[in-house]
């Protein structure tokens, strides 16, 4: 069962407006919302094969139709109208584009959905923002090795560069790659989520941590080269659950908290935003646990393509962890999110920051949520505080989700919409929560005016 439970809360309500110009979103990404997994010549991915697959997804659920969102561009595109932000955040499904993964065969019907998504979006106003890899890998690249086969860093940066070639001229803003630590950990390392690689604690994680990393750099390179030009920004969404030292006094639980967030963040992070080079904390880790290190090494080469391949820094947070404490990735710890980011803005040198997700997943399918009222409520004020009381660069904040999907393994009982779903109906009727009425009243007044 789904729970939830509040942190005690420790600072007070801020009234305050965030900076104009400053971007509201909220996101969704393909495998959880289109459904139409096989519609129209789409490629299998590593979702489609692992939900068909018995026993991994809670009730055997699978994405086959989700929110049916590929047929649906125009109720879609009018829900995120109702809401008023100037963003939305969308995957695209690369084996909807390259059934096989390659350049080889393009999927026009899969070109057109995206096409008449984005189009649609741009005549409300609304600037799409697209994610890249939100966790779909084709399944034809998955049967030679997938993230652990050192060639799909290539396949990634010929589809990346369709991508920017075909939708550049409106999609002004890319992410590379949705939350590599999840890919990585739940995929290849302990194996609950797609592909289901159990290699606990082998060395599968770190390579496609590696080849991730990679990939990403060689996509923003093209990027830069041939398209930047033009205008527009990209980036890499990472995660983490905020790290509170047990006892702040404590020294050594001080550096427990940061170990975490740099083996959790950190990895992924500190090549981009610093040298280059995964963190030395990382390596001591990872090296250490073994005689022989399983940490993959980059050339001298691959660190100077890697350091500094973001032209901003894109965090999902939700919730946090206490250092000796179990965890429950479902607390209600809104001045996490402060603190996490004050931690970026520290450890990076001062980023422009976007909140690329942050939301809460109830059992409940009521429309009637005011726990998801009161979560957006206190997490957007103590990113408020964030910004305006600690000096950190956000410029804006995405809510998770548009409306329920499909949440990998857990399947439809979680629900993180502020639209509700009925998926016992055909029809997958959206109704609006009072979650989705408050997060337009915030957003119309830019925060929390006095
Ligand atoms: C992060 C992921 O990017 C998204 O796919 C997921 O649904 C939410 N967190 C909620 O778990």
């Amino acid at each position: 069962k789904f729970s939830t439970t509040v942190a005690r809360e420790r600072d007070d309500f801020h009234y305050g407006n965030f900076p104009e110009g400053f971007k509201w979103s909220v996101s969704t990404s393909a495998y959880q919302i289109e459904g139409g997994w096989n519609a129209d010549g789409k490629g299998e991915s590593i979702w489609d094969t692992f939900s068909h697959t018995p026993g991994k997804i809670a009730n055997n659920e699978t994405g086959d139709v989700a929110c049916d969102s590929y047929h649906k561009v125009k109720e879609d595109v009018n829900l995120v109208k109702m809401l008023g932000v100037q963003q939305y955040r969308f995957s695209i499904s690369w084996s909807r584009i390259f059934p096989d993964g390659t350049t080889s065969y393009v999927n026009q019907a899969g070109v057109d959905y995206y096409n008449s998504l984005i189009d649609s979006l741009l005549k409300i106003g609304v600037e799409p923002v697209v994610t890249l890899y939100h966790w779909d890998l084709p399944q034809a690249l998955e049967d030679i090795g997938g993230l652990l086969n050192e060639t799909v860093v290539d396949r990634f940066n010929e589809y990346a560069d369709f991508c920017f070639k075909t939708f550049g001229n409106r999609i002004k803003f890319w992410i590379t790659f949705n939350e590599p630590y999840v890919i990585t950990w739940l995929g290849y390392g302990i194996g609950v989520f797609a592909p289901g690689i159990n290699s606990s604690p082998g060395e599968a994680p770190y390579q496609a941590a590696h080849n991730i990393i990679k990939a990403h750099a060689k996509a923003y390179r093209t990027y830069e080269k041939f398209y930047k030009s033009k205008g527009g920004r990209i980036g890499m969404t990472m995660s983490t659950e905020w790290a509170e030292p047990k006892d702040p006094n404590n020294p050594s639980d001080v550096e427990a908290a940061d170990r975490f967030l740099q083996s959790i963040l950190g990895w992924f992070a500190h090549p981009i935003f610093k040298n280059g080079d995964y963190p030395e904390v990382v390596k001591k880790q990872v090296n250490e646990r073994r005689t022989q290190s399983r940490l993959p090494v980059f050339t001298d080469a691959e660190k100077v393509e890697i350091a500094g391949t973001a032209d901003f820094f894109a965090i999902n947070g939700y919730t946090m962890i206490e250092i000796h404490m179990k965890y429950d990735w479902l607390q209600i710890v809104p001045w996490g999110m402060r603190r996490l980011l004050n931690w970026l803005d520290r450890e990076y040198g001062h980023p422009t920051i976007y909140i690329t997700e942050n939301g809460v997943g109830t059992s409940d399918a009521t429309v009637d949520d005011q726990i998801r009222v009161n979560f957006y409520k206190a997490y957007i004020n103590e990113a408020l505080k964030a910004q305006q009381l600690d000096g950190v660069d956000l410029r804006g904040y995405t809510a998770w989700s548009l409306m329920d999907n499909f949440e990998w393994n857990s399947g439809y009982g979680p629900r993180f919409g502020l639209f509700e779903v009925d998926f016992n109906d055909a029809m997958r009727p959206r109704t609006p929560k009072r979650s989705s009425i408050y997060y337009n009243q915030l957003i119309r007044n830019n925060g929390f005016p006095l």
